[in-house]
């Protein structure tokens, strides 16, 4: 089964970037910027990693994050991502970037998004990965905090496929940020949102999310399986939910297998992704594989996985099929 999936071709929608910073870049770039750590080895860095709820995680995804500065740092940490992802077969990545996170701390968003971008281009044309940014607003930032960002993206629209909200879910609803994902459909951005596993409100926050935001995607969402009607409806809109097995199992109490299994079997499009791989300790082969084996998946199940995933990028359609094919092409060999 490790064969399997290590040869299946696979699709990452749900990926901070800031969340791929690993110890050993985080440690070449605080010497590249002259910070100093207050760690003297990259297992020490993975030894403070502890974190058992949302808001312990956040605290150290956000202090992580202090050693990027410059262009090049938004430029290296996207490259090791894509060359890892490459190298998991991952053939096509739509991937999160936090831009309040370096703007509350005056590192410029044109500088942010110059690293990234060049980053994608390089690894399209280098590794044959291809990879599209979604913006996420911090959600435990003021709404109007969020708009301007939104009005900071627009000289790069075309460099943006849609935007996403993430942070700390506790008391931040959906709505905080009606205005601001009113506006970023205007602006022809697609939309998704963070509904984290077992929040205070999660149900509800999802009905917000679906009925009066109305998102074209769901991030994790696991907790709609508690609600008929909105599984109803997120099964007639065909929405997507991106779920995460093993941030699952570092944010709550289990990787929440078993409502993967269930969203299957209901029809809904699941996904499976990372979330913030240096942190949680896995990427998308490693999150399948701990899938796998708590469910005993079937080939088939892998395989619907990933065609639930390709279905649901924010890709033009012949590209969609395009991937499609070549997970057929995989799945009848
Ligand atoms: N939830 C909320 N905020 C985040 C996450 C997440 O899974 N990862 C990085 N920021
Ligand atoms: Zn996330």
């Amino acid at each position: 089964m490790t064969d399997f999936i290590a040869g299946l071709p696979k699709c990452e929608l749900h990926l901070h970037i800031e969340g791929t910073l690993e110890p050993e870049l985080k440690f070449a770039l605080a010497e590249r910027n002259s910070i100093e750590l207050p760690y003297s080895s990259v297992e020490d860095i993975r030894a403070a990693y502890s974190f058992d709820d949302l808001p312990s995680f956040l605290k150290i995804y956000y202090e992580g994050m202090e050693v990027l500065r410059t262009e090049p740092d938004f430029y290296d940490l996207a490259m090791a991502y894509l060359r890892r992802a490459a190298s998991q077969n991952v053939r096509y990545a739509e991937i999160f970037f936090d831009p309040q996170a370096h703007t509350s701390r005056g590192v410029p968003f044109d500088l942010v998004i110059r690293g990234l971008r060049r980053a994608l281009l390089d690894a399209e044309r280098r590794l044959g990965i291809r990879a599209q940014l979604i913006m996420c607003f911090l959600r435990d930032f003021q709404a109007e905090y969020a708009m301007a960002t939104l009005l900071e993206s627009l000289p790069y629209r075309e460099w943006i496929v849609g935007v996403g909200l993430d942070s700390d879910e506790k008391g931040n609803p959906p709505v905080k940020f009606r205005a601001v994902y009113e506006r970023a459909r205007q602006e022809g951005y697609l939309l998704t949102m963070h509904c984290d596993v077992d929040q205070e409100n999660s149900v509800e926050h999802i009905r917000q999310a679906v009925e009066e935001i109305g998102v074209d995607r769901i991030d994790h969402g696991v907790n709609a399986l508690e609600d008929q009607a909105l599984v109803e409806t997120i099964r007639e809109r065909g929405l997507g939910l991106t779920v995460c097995p093993i941030s699952n199992g570092y944010v709550t109490d289990s990787t929440k297998a078993d409502a993967i299994r269930r969203m299957l079997d209901l029809g809904l499009r699941v996904t499976v992704n990372s979330d913030d791989p240096a942190y949680f300790a896995g990427y998308v082969q490693e999150n399948l594989t701990v899938l796998a084996e708590e469910l005993s998946l079937t080939e088939e199940d892998l395989v619907q996985l990933e065609r639930n995933a390709f279905e649901i990028t924010w890709l033009p359609r012949h590209l969609k099929d395009a991937y499609l094919a070549e997970l057929d092409a995989y799945a009848a060999r």
